[in-house]
């Protein structure tokens, strides 16, 4: 069995076990490494899509013929100074070693000039990991990019798309940046497998698909599939599980409402004036269902049908089928349900349904009796 491990959720610089749906640009990475006595490669693509972690796992998980000849070295360059930099850089290069050596006065050309000295002393190859350069430190970046060949290190750089354009451009004429690789949006299904996994090495308690696929669903709705969301979710939902109780979608919506803007009492409001007293009903109807079935985040089209016939039976009126697709679309322009990403024919609430039927009670109660 897998040890729980509360750092695959708290730490950010987190190296999971095995690292999903990047087999092609780890293996195009590991490629430019060893064929490369030195490069200037560049990881760029949207935050939080797993640049840092890319290149941290290529390191970390060298093939074994390349594990002994490589020096890697990990910066993050995010808010810091050039003497910051440098002085981890060579703090890392010498394994905190010699830093007593190194003047706390020292100039950045000092700086500089130990880090080549440092160098020199290293037989491998050097893999430098310049993480999250931007236009803050490009001048940095550019230094290091200008350097590297001289100096025989590999610099892999993390970066976002609009600084990541502006760099390719500006050195395309003089080639320093050697190769780029882009980090695509993961689809639907390799996105669930990285919750799968975090929650399955993380988590005391176990957590049903169901509500996996359910956080999963609503990170892909309320921002891009984006690992580092999914993450933010469970950081909030985690001392649940610690406690021992079960995950309930319950737990997910609340944790979802502290990062996304869901909707709150005055916008259901509003948005229930803008549809017909039949939805309106219906809508009523399906937050009972959820709120009768805590353990489950969906509610399929079917069961809406079967709601929905209730309804008219209630009213004793003829069912009109047209009517229900309408009430559908309605419910879902308007924000009051969603449609899952991993099946069209089921629906979710982002509002806690204990929520929704106390604002539909206030507010219409006894208004259509
Ligand atoms: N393919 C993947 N498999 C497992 N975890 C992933 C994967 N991609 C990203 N993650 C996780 O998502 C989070 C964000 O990744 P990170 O590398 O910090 O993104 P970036 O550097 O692009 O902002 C991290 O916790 C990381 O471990
Ligand atoms: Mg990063």
């Amino acid at each position: 069995m897998i040890t729980p491990k509360a750092d695959a959720i708290f730490d950010p610089l987190y190296i999971p076990p095995k690292l999903y749906h990047r087999e092609k640009e780890l293996n195009e990475l590991l490629k430019l490494i060893a064929d490369n006595k030195t490069s200037n490669l560049l990881l760029y693509g949207p935050s939080g899509i797993g640049k840092t972690l890319l290149a941290r796992y290529a390191l970390v998980t060298f093939p074994q013929n390349m594990e002994a000849e490589v020096t890697p070295i990990f910066v993050n360059f995010c808010y810091k100074s050039f003497r910051e930099i440098m002085y981890q850089v060579n703090a890392s290069i010498c394994n905190n070693k010699l830093l007593d050596s190194i003047p706390i006065s020292a100039s950045i050309t000092e700086l500089w000039n130990t880090f080549r000295r440092l160098r020199r002393g290293i037989e491998n190859k050097v893999v430098i990991i310049l993480d999250d350069v931007d236009e803050n430190n490009h001048n940095i970046h550019k230094k290091f990019l200008q350097e590297s060949k001289e100096l025989g290190i590999t610099t892999i750089a993390t970066a976002q798309t609009g600084y990541a354009r502006k760099i390719r451009k500006e050195h395309e004429p003089r080639s320093q940046l050697d190769n780029a690789i882009f980090l695509d949006l993961y689809s639907e299904n390799e996105l669930m497998d990285i919750t799968y996994q975090r929650v399955t090495t993380a988590f005391p308690s176990f957590i049903r698909p169901s509500t996996m696929r359910f956080l999963t669903d609503i990170v892909l709705e309320f921002d891009i599939g984006r690992p580092s969301t999914i993450i933010e979710i469970l950081k909030r939902i985690y001392p649940i599980s610690v406690g021992g109780a079960d995950i309930l979608p319950i737990h997910i919506q609340e944790a979802s409402s502290n990062i996304f803007t869901v909707q709150d009492e005055l916008s259901i409001i509003d948005s229930l004036t803008q549809t017909s007293l039949m939805t309106h009903l219906l809508f009523q109807k399906i937050a009972r269902v959820f709120q009768k079935y805590l353990y489950e985040p969906y509610i399929s089209l079917n069961e809406i049908k079967k709601e929905y016939s209730l309804l008219y039976e209630e009213l004793k009126v003829d069912i009109n089928q047209d009517e229900l697709v309408e009430s559908i679309d309605d419910l879902l322009r308007t924000g009051l349900i969603f449609q899952s990403h991993f099946d069209p024919e089921l629906f979710y609430i982002i509002v806690p349904p204990k929520k929704i039927i106390e604002i539909l009670d206030l507010t219409f109660d006894g208004k259509y009796d």
